[in-house]
């Protein structure tokens, strides 16, 4: 069994990203620039958002993180949003989620602009993506998507099973297999058969939130299977996926952690580098 080194993968992902920072400022004498709001003082966002900016400056991105207490109004975050969507210095501008209540996610995420929206959750690039053109695409499907080319670079005609019907990831992920010419099954909490339509699958993403939902018997032999679940337990930190059985049948298997999170975040890089090369053009 292949055991998928997401470190690995997001390692090598920085350091091409590295290379090509300095092309750029040779090129254009400056650098993408990435900009996170982050609002309130939740702890994994909070640990979330230093992964990015260490990782932001270690490829040589021009990083920023603006700050605001939970109490702050929607209109102050909308307003500076317009202000980073008109500054030519910022590429990239990620709203980490969640937010507090009082602000509306749809307004915030409508308020990037879509040529700035390093997340791919605007409408504009979720209709870019299904429509095939070009567009960001959210960070943890984008991720998934290397990973699997990675050990297979042919996936057309290959039965894709995502587990998982999130903007986040599980609609933006069956996109991407289904561009390589997958056939994809999008499947959820409320199929009748999960069992039935994973056994079927030469690929499953799992990115359902149920720690260790997708047994052993429910693989094809030599699958590759990703698993994007990040659920805490009395037992630790597990995935979506049963491990230890998984990885008895599967051809390839992410561990948890060490598998997805880290690309996730090398990709987020990855599309602030596209928006600016995007915004020279
Ligand atoms: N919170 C958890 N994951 C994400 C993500 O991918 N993007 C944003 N903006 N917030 C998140």
């Amino acid at each position: 069994m292949i055991l998928i080194d997401g470190k690995k993968a997001a390692a090598e992902l920085r350091e091409e990203l590295k290379q090509e920072v300095t092309e750029l400022k040779t090129k254009y004498n400056k650098v993408p620039g990435l900009t996170v709001i982050l609002i309130g003082d939740m702890a994994p966002s909070q640990i979330y958002v230093r992964n990015k900016e260490k990782s932001a400056n270690e490829v040589g991105l021009k990083s920023e993180v603006i700050r605001y207490p939970d109490t702050v109004e929607e209109k102050t975050v909308l307003e500076k949003i317009e202000e980073l969507n008109n500054d030519e210095s910022v590429s990239g501008i990620l709203v980490q989620l969640p937010l507090p209540k009082h602000i509306d996610k749809q307004k915030v995420i409508e308020t990037i602009t879509p040529s700035k929206d390093v997340d791919g959750f605007h409408p504009m690039n979720v209709g870019n993506l299904s429509s095939g053109y070009e567009s960001s695409v959210p960070c943890t499907p984008l991720g998934c998507y290397l990973m699997i080319k990675k050990i297979e670079p042919n996936l057309s005609g290959k039965k894709a099973v995502v587990v998982g019907r999130s903007n986040l990831n599980g609609k933006p992920m069956a996109q991407l297999l289904l561009k390589e010419n997958c056939t994809v099954t999008i499947t959820h909490s409320r199929t009748k058969d999960l069992k039935a339509e994973c056994l079927e699958a030469d690929i499953i993403v799992a990115a359902v939130g149920i720690p260790e939902l997708v047994k052993g018997d429910w693989i094809k032999k030599d699958a590759i299977v990703i698993d994007v679940g990040i659920n805490k337990t009395e037992n630790g930190l597990v995935g979506d996926v049963a491990f230890d059985e998984v990885s008895k049948v599967a051809k390839a298997l992410t561990p948890v952690p060490g598998g997805v999170g880290p690309m996730t975040i090398a990709c987020l890089l990855k599309n602030t580098v596209d928006c600016f090369k995007r915004s020279q053009k």
